[in-house]
């Protein structure tokens, strides 16, 4: 992951440390709740009712030159329910496999290979059992693959090897699904890249990418449309669980009409941007180009690290001594902190300082305030890029819709008027 130390750091901690802090708010049913829902069993693992139609489908829209989702009226939405892990990042479980063998994984908006943990080391060895781990030879339903599998996120690197098996999401099982097992590289443990992740990005089949399980669901009939959305809620806080919708969009979880944004490519969830500004007191324009990516797996909002340096500047936030990628803010001035706005094709999406400022819960000294307005060198092509993670995300409800290469934004509905918090201290450990 192509991300500044800092937040490497922040992730890395909350999953090592945060555990003896305060116990999880989440705890899912012994059984995932899908497997008791009917309509799971309507369409059944071993009679898929559309996926029986598919092909007929298929066939009739190319005569007719119709868009193959206007006839799946008998595929419908599902929504996930998500655990909030301290804001800096939402998990569900999936399983794998004949028995099913459960992984709690985390989103990847940039990849679209879903992965899990093998049981295999790196030299062929069987780690011992572990529930955690994927072993192929305990399901009934495996079929090899042994492609390599190599993904690298920046200084970050994810490898293993593909496989192949049933998985099980929200109610759905997704036949013959291509995975992804990694096997940790001891130099990133600890890392959460090395738990499970269900990958999210556009695949490029043409390319000899596998199809992502939301092409898979899609071919096997078992969604609506190629689109899932994000509603992200803030821990500690009355909103709603978060969700994952699968096959379209919860009006639920947003309040207003959506905001699309083409892509700028069919293969990243990528668009362009125009101009970065501070309410109407300060503009940056991107007269040469710049991106931005909705990204799952990078915690705050990051942007190429001149620019957050003078937004930071015009904050008033000043540079940490020992991390100079982070910057503090002053209690006196959080109320006067103007909106950061990114200017997208004419549309304004607009983050209020309780959606961008991160509140440490502090103990004698007070609770600290950070800017979650990051540095980073991440570029695409020569092209400055802006990671629009989580925060932005619970901000705006997000809609990825791959049918028509576009992504959807509106106000998430329902805000508890606070500042995103994370139970740790950064220079603790
Ligand atoms: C998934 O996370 C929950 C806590 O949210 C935990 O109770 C459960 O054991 C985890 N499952 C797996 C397979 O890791
Ligand atoms: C499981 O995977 C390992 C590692 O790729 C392989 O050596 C083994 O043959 C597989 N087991 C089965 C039953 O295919
Ligand atoms: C999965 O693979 C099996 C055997 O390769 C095949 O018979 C079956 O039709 C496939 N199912 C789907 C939904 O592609
Ligand atoms: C977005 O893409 C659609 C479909 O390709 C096109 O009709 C529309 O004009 C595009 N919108 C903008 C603002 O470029």
């Amino acid at each position: 992951m192509n991300l500044p130390p800092a937040v490497v750091l922040l992730l890395t901690l909350v999953s090592v440390c945060a555990a003896h802090v305060i116990s999880l708010p989440f705890s899912p049913a012994r059984r995932p709740p899908w497997q008791h829902k009917s309509a799971g069993k309507r369409l059944g693992p071993s009679r898929p009712i559309a996926g029986r139609l598919q092909r007929p489908i298929q066939a009739f829209s190319k005569r007719h030159k119709q868009p193959i989702r206007d006839l799946r009226l008998n595929a419908k939405t599902r929504d996930i329910k998500l655990a909030n892990y301290y804001d800096s990042l939402y998990y569900t479980t999936i399983a794998i496999g004949t028995p099913e063998q459960e992984f709690n994984v985390t989103f990847d908006t940039r990849s679209a290979i879903t992965r899990v943990p093998s049981i295999y080391c790196r030299n062929g060895q069987k780690f011992r059992r572990n529930p955690k781990k994927y072993n192929n030879e305990s399901s009934s339903t495996y079929k090899s693959n042994g492609k390599p599998l190599e993904i690298s996120y920046g200084s970050e690197q994810v490898s293993g090897y593909c496989s192949q098996d049933n998985l099980v999401i929200a109610g759905a099982t997704v036949h013959n699904q291509t995975f992804g097992e990694s096997i940790p590289e001891p130099s990133v443990f600890g890392s959460t890249m090395n738990g499970g992740v269900l990958g999210l990005g556009l695949s490029d089949t043409a390319a000899g990418e596998y199809p992502s399980v939301v092409d898979n669901m899609m071919s096997q009939g078992l969604l609506p449309a190629p689109i899932f959305s994000f509603y992200l809620n803030r821990y500690g806080s009355d909103d709603p669980d978060s969700v994952l919708t699968l096959g379209g969009t919860n009006p639920q979880y947003y309040s207003e009409e959506f905001t699309f944004i083409n892509l700028s490519r069919p293969d990243r969830w990528q668009f362009k941007v125009d101009k970065v500004q501070l309410s109407n007191i300060y503009r940056i324009a991107f007269p040469y180009g710049c991106y931005a990516v909705v990204d799952t797996s990078t915690p705050l909002i990051a942007g190429p690290i001149d620019v957050v340096e003078s937004l930071n500047k015009v904050l008033g936030a000043k540079p940490l001594e020992d991390d100079p990628m982070l910057y503090t803010l002053d209690h006196s001035q959080l109320d006067s902190l103007p909106n950061l706005e990114f200017m997208v094709n004419g549309h304004k999406l607009s983050l209020t300082s309780k959606d961008y400022v991160i509140k440490i819960p502090g103990d004698k000294t007070g609770d600290r305030y950070y800017s979650g307005i990051m540095g980073t060198k991440r570029k695409i092509g020569k092209k400055p890029v802006w990671s629009l993670g989580l925060s932005f995300m619970r901000t705006y409800y997000t809609q990825f819709d791959k049918g028509n290469h576009r992504i959807g934004f509106a106000k998430a509905s329902s805000f508890a008027n606070k500042y995103l918090q994370y139970y740790f201290d950064f220079h603790g450990a």
